[in-house]
């Protein structure tokens, strides 16, 4: 007796079929259909998956819902490699008081001039503390939004309602999430707390992806990192940028530490002025500008930041112990590598710096943290101990090894291009670097002693 009117499927290629068959009508197997009813809880499981979760080729995915949308502000757009992508989420971290609430109002108020309707929720200021600061910098579109509140909750009813395109959220340490309508707490501690900061951002993700609002978020932390706020933030996000500087000088550095769309080599610099961030086309006229030259402790390196190469002034101060313990103090450079480089100075070119305090900074408030200023600091703080002052053309550049022994750097082509270009013809530089731009004299040394010696810095012994 043929079976009929149930459906069946066949438990080789999964197709059903309205009759029972001998054979699979499709892919030909005998004695695989079974009656729908009688397959196990586990097939009817595998029914109810939903397919869009599958594994799909990565060549087919479509990509072009990740395309980055410019703000119009330079800079920004520039570190971003092109713009805000919709649906992303970005923290900008930085010291308080270093311009991260001013470089988005900027943004915003770019965005918003170019027609499209954005939020500020400002947890921190007032609207009218808001308002007064938007005026310094320029006209308020009326498309740009002030939500002055701290609850993630009338957030989220307010991107629903207003469906901006770009909401900024300042700060994510401000926010927090209260207890639902039914009382019940969904985290808990101050605003700020770890706890809070998560479970906030956690939300205000959620709301990006389902919206495809572009999202910012501001989070403080202090010098060392140490806030765990933001930190703990940095894997929840698609981008991680880094707002730098000095509050008492006006360059600004912005960077990408992280940045799902994009490379995360580019340098954003601005300049603070009495009407907000403006973007510095020569770094040189701030980093060196104020400089002295010919007086001992001071030289300059080509330092490389990302893709761009700033030259910067080194200084050391080297002066009798004031303590019964000798003082090192860094301000811009490693302290670790301070301490490194004065070692080897004792050791392999008998300066004595060893019972003395010595000082050493990167002027204009920029932060130099690779190897291949090392030499250049040995060179600034030879040239404070000795009182001999070095060239006024004289850049440096090359890592020194614990050996005395000075070693290549990265992207020499460009630092020695830069140096030529701000005037410095003369670099010192690892014996082994190939040849550079002709204006540019090559002092090769092999040794931090030889460095020191062919510019008069040796001690006399
Ligand atoms: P702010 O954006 O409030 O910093 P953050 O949000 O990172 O805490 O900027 C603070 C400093 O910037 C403040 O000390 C004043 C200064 N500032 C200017 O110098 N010029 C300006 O046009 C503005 C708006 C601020
Ligand atoms: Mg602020």
């Amino acid at each position: 007796m043929a079976k009929t009117a149930k459906r069946h499927r066949c438990i080789d290629c999964g197709s059903t079929t309205a009759r029972w068959a001998g054979r699979c009508p499709t892919c030909g197997e005998w004695n695989t259909l079974v009656e729908e009813a009688q397959l196990g809880p586990l097939v009817q499981a595998v029914d109810a998956l939903d397919l869009s979760s599958m594994p799909l080729p990565l060549s087919s995915v479509d990509v072009s819902e990740a395309a980055a949308v410019p703000t119009g502000v330079e800079e920004f757009d520039r570190v971003l490699s092109g713009g805000l992508v919709p649906g992303s989420v970005t923290l900008l971290g930085g010291e308080p008081g270093i311009g991260k609430s001013t470089l988005l109002l900027q943004v915003l108020a770019a965005r918003a001039a170019a027609g499209h309707r954005v939020l500020l929720v400002s947890a921190e200021e007032s609207a009218h503390q808001v308002r007064l600061r938007a005026e310094r910098l320029g006209p308020i579109p009326p498309g740009l939004l002030i939500l002055p509140v701290t609850d993630v909750g009338t957030v989220i009813n307010a991107v629903v309602e207003a469906e901006p395109d770009l909401v900024v959220i300042d700060s994510i340490q401000a926010v927090s999430i209260g207890p639902t309508a039914l009382g019940e707490r969904r985290a808990t501690g101050v605003p700020g707390s770890v706890t809070q900061v998560r479970e906030c951002a956690d939300q205000l993700v959620g709301l990006a992806k389902s919206r495809q609002v572009a999202t910012v978020l501001v989070g403080h932390v202090t010098k060392d990192g140490s806030l765990a706020g933001p930190r703990a933030l940095e894997h929840m996000v698609d981008t991680v940028l880094s707002f730098e500087g000095d509050r008492h000088h006006a360059l600004r550095l912005l960077l990408a530490v992280k940045h799902r769309f994009g490379p995360t080599g580019e340098l954003g610099l601005f300049e603070m002025g009495d009407q907000g961030l403006n973007r510095v086309d020569d770094p040189g006229r701030l980093l060196l500008g104020d400089r002295l030259t010919g007086v001992p402790g001071g030289v300059v390196l080509p330092a490389v930041q990302g893709r761009r190469t700033l030259m910067v002034e080194l200084q050391a101060l080297v002066t009798p112990m004031g303590q019964a313990q000798p003082k090192r103090s860094v301000v811009g450079l490693d302290s670790g590598r301070l301490v490194m480089t004065l070692a080897v100075l004792v050791r392999h070119a008998e300066l004595p710096v060893l019972a003395t305090d010595v000082f050493a900074s990167v002027a204009g408030g920029i932060r130099v943290i690779e190897p291949a200023a090392d030499l250049a600091v040995a060179l600034a703080v030879a040239s404070a101990a000795t009182g001999v002052a070095l060239p006024a053309d004289l850049a440096a550049v090359g890592e020194v090894g614990l050996a005395g022994e000075v070693r290549q750097v990265t992207n020499l082509p460009r630092r020695l291009e830069e140096s030529a270009r701000l005037g410095f013809n003369r670099v010192v530089v690892p014996a082994s670097s190939p040849e550079g731009p002709s204006e540019v004299e090559l002092v090769r040394v092999n040794t931090v002693a030889e460095a020191v010696s062919r510019f008069g810095c040796a001690p006399d012994l």
